[in-house]
């Protein structure tokens, strides 16, 4: 259970490129954080607009002289600091990461980087490579990864408990955008425009979350091929707002993953079912205190987060009883926790077991960038199927 005690012995000086006035994601980054007392926010470029992302800063509590306006500035003027960052988080549009996380890697920062990392293979082996020689923790904020019953799904496999895994069944598909949205919204503007967005909207925007909860919960399977099928059924939409991906694994079992701004009626729509030889598992974040767990031949079960019969690693980060529910906000806090302590283990001169200790990392940034690259190789040429 989490009750305040500080985690480190250290507050990791701590800034932000984005994440301004307005924007949809800064706020969460901010609160998961600074909760547990391991980020201090010292500095920031907050916003394109350098005058507003100041008075933003300002408006956050921070030195106005450590509210700069671009991440360069940043970056150079806080290596002259004895108290400059030693991590930064980006929750800029799509088209920047790659920039500023090399930028940041280079200046030897530890870094908290939106999804999806970048936007090609290429870049984001650039980005793996600079961290391992450089010895940075790049995380990646999944951020339903950190509800803890997913850990709970992920040791549930790993010890057998639903016996061979066979197919999973996931879906991102939310409704918002079955209009043409982006003539009035800024946010979804930039996200159909490639130039901004990358070469993806649905299966970059939104289907690489559960395709990292798939990860997470199964890490030993891994995709040998997939083949996927996306469109836009908003006219004059230069990217997908609706993609279908299924992929095969090595060992035989299949998936499939619904990507798409088109549910109607649906407000989020991800869910994730794990289908093995003896049980299935389901779970759903619009209900993320509660697991499914079917057995074949018994009746449903419901697993609720912090009950006593789950796996003892699934109820490390509680901050709360089992009944009081958690939301998004407590399981992006969990995250943050891991990527503080990955910084301070690597800080300490410590090594990271992935096995032991997991956060999506920059493997895994680098995995959802693959995944989309492919998928868009696939359905751009007539669905073909791709080998992984
Ligand atoms: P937004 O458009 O609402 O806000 C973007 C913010 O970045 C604004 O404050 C803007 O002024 C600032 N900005 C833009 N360019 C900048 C630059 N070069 N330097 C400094 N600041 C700059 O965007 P939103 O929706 O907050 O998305 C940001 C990122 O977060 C995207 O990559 C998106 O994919 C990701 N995201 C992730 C979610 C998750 O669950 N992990 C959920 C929503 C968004």
């Amino acid at each position: 259970m989490i009750n305040g005690e500080l985690k480190l012995n250290h507050t990791i000086r701590w800034a932000m490129v984005g994440g301004g006035r307005g924007s949809q994601i800064g706020y969460i980054h901010r609160s998961s954080a600074l909760r547990d007392n391991t980020f201090q926010l010292v500095a920031g470029a907050f916003d394109i607009d350098p005058l507003r992302g100041k008075e933003f800063g300002v408006g956050l509590g921070l030195d106005e002289e450590r509210c700069y306006p671009d991440y360069k500035t940043m970056f150079k003027e806080e290596a002259k600091r004895s108290d400059g960052i030693e991590a930064v988080s980006i929750a800029t549009p799509n088209g920047t990461h790659f920039e500023i996380c090399k930028a940041a890697l280079e200046a030897k920062l530890h870094v908290v980087c939106e999804k999806p990392m970048c936007f090609s293979t290429k870049e984001a082996a650039v980005l793996k490579e600079l961290s391992e020689k450089n010895n940075r923790v790049v995380g990646i904020t999944y951020g339903y990864a950190g509800h803890q019953l997913i850990q709970q799904a992920r040791s549930m496999v790993a010890n057998g408990d639903l016996g061979e895994i066979r197919v999973i069944n996931m879906q991102f598909a939310f409704g918002s955008y079955a209009f043409p949205i982006e003539q009035e919204n800024p946010a979804a503007k930039w996200r159909l425009d490639p130039n901004f967005a990358g070469p993806s909207f649905a299966m970059g925007d939104v289907g690489t979350h559960p395709l990292f909860l798939s990860e997470a919960i199964c890490p030993e399977l891994k995709i040998k091929r997939l083949m996927c099928s996306r469109q836009s059924f908003v006219k004059d939409r230069q990217l997908e707002d609706n993609a279908i991906t299924i992929m095969e694994y090595e060992n035989g079992a299949v998936a499939n993953v619904w990507s798409s701004a088109m549910n109607c009626g649906s407000v989020h729509g991800q869910k994730i079912r794990i289908i093995g030889s003896k049980a299935s598992l389901e779970w759903w974040d619009e209900r993320p205190n509660q697991l499914t767990y079917e057995v074949e031949g018994k009746p449903v079960q419901i697993l609720e987060r912090g009950g006593g019969y789950l796996y003892e690693e699934a109820r490390e980060e509680d901050r709360i009883s089992c009944g009081h529910p958690e939301g998004l906000f407590e399981a992006w806090t969990n995250l943050y926790l891991r990527f503080a302590m990955a910084m301070d283990r690597i800080d300490s001169g410590k090594n990271i077991e992935r096995k032991d200790f997991w956060y999506p990392d920059v493997e895994a940034g680098y995995q959802g960038v693959k995944w989309v690259e492919k998928c868009v190789e696939s359905a751009d040429n007539d669905s073909k199927w791709v080998e992984y």
